[in-house]
Formats: C-alpha cells, sequence, structure tokens
C-alpha cells in the first residue's frame, strides 16, 4: 500500500538532481540571470495596469506605502523561499519542499496549486497583454476586430476618443463593464455607441502560443531574451522615476498623503485601511520572484545563486515600484489614474508624449516577460511531479536537441491558449493570488518545520529570526486571502478537490517514493528525512 505522508530526504533530492544532469537539464543560468528571470517574472500588469485602480480607489496617494507593504508581505515567504531553494537545490520549487518536509500527500497538493500562480498567472497576463496591444495599435490607427479581443459573452463598446480622453478612459474598444459606471457618473448617454459581444481572445492565444515555442527551442535562448525584455522594461522605469520625480507636486495628492476615509474603515476606501486594502490588490505585481526557484537544475551554482535571484529580484522590483507610485501620484491627481493604462497617464501629464509610446511598448515587452518566465516555470514543476511517477512518466521527457522539457512546456501552452481565450480578467486575476497567497504560507510553515525536524541539514541561506519570518510568511499570507471574493474561495477549493481526486486515483498508486520507500530513486536513504 502507497504511503501518501512518505518524505524524501533532502540527500536524495541532491543525488536524484545530480543524476538527472546527464542528458537531461543544462546548467546554464548565472546569479544575474536569475536576477533577470525573477524581474522578468514580477514587472508586469500589476505595476503597469493595477496601480491605477488601487491609488484612485483605495489607497489615493499613499499607494506607494501599499506597495511598501506589498514587498514587505513578500519578503518573509521570499526569504523562506530563498532557504529552501538553497537547502533542496532541486527543480520543482515549492512542490519539493513540501515533498522534503510534510510529505507527498502536501506536496501533491502544493504542486496542483502552484498551477493556479504559473499557469493562471500567465493567463491573466496574457489577457492584459491582449488589452494593451490593442490600445497600442488603435493610438497607431489599427482597430483589431473587437469580436476577438475578449471572454466569449463579454460585451465591448467603443467610446469615441473624444469622450474617452476627456474621462480618461481607453482608446478604441474596452470591455463595457470597465468603463459604464464613468460613462453614468459623467452623464453620457452612450445606447448609440457601437457594441458587439466578444467571441474569445486571440491576442491573448498568440502571445502564448509565440512564447510556447520559444520555450520549446531552449532556456538559454529564452533567458537571452527575456534579458532583453527586462533591460528595456527596468530602464523605461528608471526613466519615468528619474524624469518623473523632479515634476512631483503635492498639490496633486489633494490634501493630505493619507486620504480621509471614505465612509467607515471597513470600506476600505482611503485612510489606512484603504492602504491595506490596496496593498491586496497590488500584492499581484510581486507575484513570480519564487519563480526563480524553479530553475534550480538550470542555474550553474543554485545554492548561492538562487537566494540572489529571489531576494534580488524582490528588492529591485519593491524599489522601482515605490519611486515610479510616488512620481504616478505626484504629477496627476490619484483620481485620473483609474485608467487599465495608468502610466501612460503620468508620462501624458508630464508632457512628455514621446515617453507615453515608450512605457506602452514596455508595458508590452514586460508583460511578455511575464508570460515567458511563468510558462517556463509551470513546464518544470510538471517535470519533478512526473519524475515522482505522480504524473505520467512521459511529461518528463526532455527534448534531446534543446535540452527542454518540451512535452509539458506544449501542454502547458495549449492549455493556457485556451484559458487566455475564455476566462475574464478577474476570475483569472483572483485565482492567481490566492493560488499563491496559498503556497507562500505553505512554504513559509514548511521553511519552519524543516527547521525543526531536521535542524543539521546544511543550509547556505538561512531565512534571519526565521521564528518570527515564517510565521509573519504565513499569517500576512493568510490575511491577504482573507478579503478576497467568496467566489474565488469557491474556486479555490474546487481545484483543490480535484487535485485530491486525482491523486488518489492516479498518483498515489504510481508514486516511485511512495511505492518504494526505502529504494529511492538514487538510492540515497529514503529514511533520513
Ligand atoms: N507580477 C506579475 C505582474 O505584475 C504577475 O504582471
Amino acid at each position: 500500500m502507497a504511503n501518501m505522508w512518505v518524505r524524501k530526504s533532502i540527500a536524495a533530492l541532491k543525488a536524484e538532481a545530480a543524476a538527472s544532469e546527464e542528458g537531461g537539464l543544462k546548467r546554464t543560468l548565472t546569479g544575474v540571470n536569475l536576477i533577470m528571470l525573477g524581474i522578468g517574472a514580477v514587472i508586469g500588469a500589476g505595476f503597469f495596469g493595477l496601480t491605477g485602480e488601487a491609488s484612485a480607489k483605495y489607497a489615493g496617494p499613499a499607494i506607494s506605502l501599499s506597495f511598501v507593504l506589498g514587498g514587505i508581505v513578500c519578503t518573509f515567504a521570499g526569504l523562506c523561499y530563498a532557504e529552501m531553494a538553497s537547502t533542496v537545490p532541486v527543480a520543482g520549487s515549492a512542490y519539493t519542499y513540501a515533498y522534503a518536509t510534510m510529505g507527498e500527500f502536501i506536496a501533491w497538493l502544493i504542486g496542483w496549486d502552484l498551477i493556479l500562480e504559473y499557469m493562471v498567472g500567465a493567463t491573466t497576463v496574457a489577457i492584459n497583454w491582449s488589452g494593451y496591444v490593442a490600445s497600442f495599435l488603435h493610438d497607431r490607427g489599427l482597430d483589431l476586430p473587437p469580436r476577438f479581443l475578449s471572454s466569449p459573452g463579454t460585451k465591448m463598446i467603443e467610446v469615441p476618443d473624444d469622450i474617452a480622453g476627456r474621462l480618461h478612459l481607453r482608446h478604441g474598444w474596452s470591455m463595457l463593464d470597465s468603463v459604464k459606471d464613468r460613462l453614468i457618473e459623467a452623464g453620457v448617454d452612450f445606447t448609440g455607441f457601437p457594441q458587439v459581444e466578444a467571441l474569445f481572445n486571440a491576442p491573448a492565444m498568440l502571445i502564448v502560443a509565440l512564447v510556447t515555442a520559444l520555450l520549446v527551442v531552449g532556456v538559454q535562448e529564452s533567458a537571452k531574451v527575456n534579458n532583453v525584455i527586462v533591460f528595456i522594461k527596468v530602464s523605461i522605469l528608471i526613466l519615468l522615476i528619474v524624469l518623473g520625480l523632479p515634476m512631483v507636486d503635492t498639490k496633486n495628492w489633494g490634501g493630505s498623503y493619507i486620504q480621509p476615509s471614505v465612509g467607515p474603515w471597513y470600506n476600505f476606501e482611503y485612510g489606512w485601511s484603504g492602504v491595506l486594502r490596496a496593498a491586496g490588490l497590488v500584492f499581484f505585481a510581486y507575484i513570480g520572484f519564487d519563480a526563480v526557484s524553479t530553475t534550480a537544475q538550470e542555474a550553474k551554482n543554485p545554492q548561492r545563486d538562487l537566494p540572489i535571484g529571489i531576494i534580488g529580484s524582490l528588492v529591485i522590483c519593491t524599489i522601482l515600484y515605490f519611486l515610479g507610485s510616488i512620481v504616478l501620484t505626484g504629477v496627476v491627481n490619484y483620481k485620473q489614474l483609474h485608467v487599465p493604462d495608468p502610466v501612460a497617464v503620468a508620462t501624458d501629464a508630464m508632457k512628455m508624449p514621446w515617453l507615453s509610446f515608450y512605457v506602452k511598448i514596455g508595458a508590452i515587452m514586460g508583460l511578455s516577460s511575464v508570460i515567458l518566465v511563468m510558462l517556463m516555470s509551470q513546464p518544470r514543476i510538471f517535470y519533478a511531479m512526473s519524475k515522482d511517477g505522480l504524473l505520467p512518466a512521459f511529461a518528463a521527457k526532455i527534448h534531446p536537441r534543446f535540452h527542454t522539457p518540451y512535452i509539458t512546456t506544449i501542454i502547458t501552452g495549449l492549455v493556457v491558449m485556451t484559458a487566455a481565450a475564455i476566462l475574464p480578467l478577474s476570475v483569472a486575476g483572483e485565482l492567481t493570488s490566492i493560488g499563491t497567497l496559498f503556497a507562500f504560507a505553505i512554504v513559509s510553515a514548511g521553511t519552519l518545520y524543516l527547521r525543526i525536524t531536521q535542524p543539521d541539514v546544511e543550509r547556505p541561506f538561512r531565512a534571519p529570526a526565521i521564528w518570527f519570518t515564517a510565521p509573519m510568511g504565513i499569517l500576512t499570507a493568510v490575511l491577504l486571502m482573507l478579503p478576497l471574493p467568496f467566489d474565488t474561495w469557491v474556486r479555490l477549493i474546487v481545484w483543490m478537490a480535484i487535485g485530491l481526486v486525482i491523486y488518489f486515483v492516479y498518483g498515489k498508486s504510481h508514486s516511485v517514493l511512495g511505492n518504494n520507500p526505502q529504494d529511492t530513486l538514487v538510492g540515497a536513504g529514503a529514511g533520513e528525512a
């Protein structure tokens, strides 16, 4: 009878990783590559899109504080990820860490949950990418057919440019739901504007297909493309900050940095509670730094470079977000930022239309690299699960020439293409957040658990003050999960229930370790843990 609580020993995991290098994944990534991968996965739809809603509706000018809070929440989990990644430098991220600490059953659940972070995360960003591309092309005089710009049944409306400009709405075709309130508020009768119902989201499918093809060809090539994109998007943010900071005028704050609350505190609009609510929203902007840990077997010196990649990308992004959001709310009033492309609104206000052009290019590229890293991470988790027998063996096949897990990369690409074509943005975004927060909580718990149960295992990187850091990692993740809508919780529970069924129908009986607990893949002692 297979044992569902069986744990992998750290020694076995490391030996397994070393053995799989023969004809397996190639070690090509350096510390700098990993920081670039982290930034590649992090800066995207969160900053270029969500900042607007978060400041206009919840935090006001104090959105920069929300970014700092979001950064702190992620730092707790990030330190735990860094410790785990240096201790268990094997592909598979949180899935592998759970296998080493809390046993196979929890590992499976976490691996299944990570699909929400990476696959649904890539889906969310692909949908955003589609919106940015449509708006960019509209600015250049080319309108994509609106039927192919959103999930099935979404009502689309074309707001004339003069009205869109006056009300700070997206130009060209928009989702009716996203502009309706502003139009009604401004007393605009929009019944005569062109409207259609969307069939599916074609640009979102296209970007996923392109990125998947690149990932099949090679991790090194993908890393090179990623480096170029990261360079461009970070340069644009630095330009925004350097040119924008001298133009910051605190008059735009409308009186005070922390705006008065609208109604009671539990409305979470402005005031300190609004800052917290906005932190929950912009948390999305940090998702992805942990993707670094999925590439452990492709890093040249994983024990040193994984912590550098995780912490380095997190720190750099927090600084950029903090300063960037000071500029956004310092050059225009925060209420004007309630648009899908708030950064472009700010650069317009800076009277630098040339910068607005680059900001849109930067956003489109930035979002592409987020998709790239997420679609790169997911197959590596499937690869690890398949090696362990929890998924069918064919999934772990490595391409003989490109040395990439091409089967899982293609399957991931096809599923994400379908999801990006048909899922609405809010459903995908909230599922990504809840799934990621759940993973953060488990990794934080696992790090503390491993310190207690295996204090002597070699830890090249140790998270400071683990008795504070890990509990805070759990607590803050749960705190951010709590306010998410009930529907999102139901989706998480249904998703995890599906995972349970698959484990009991397939994984448990096929598990390599569960069926041979004394005989791990490489013959190292499974009983060590
Ligand atoms: N952090 C990523 C983004 O903001 C998911 O797009």
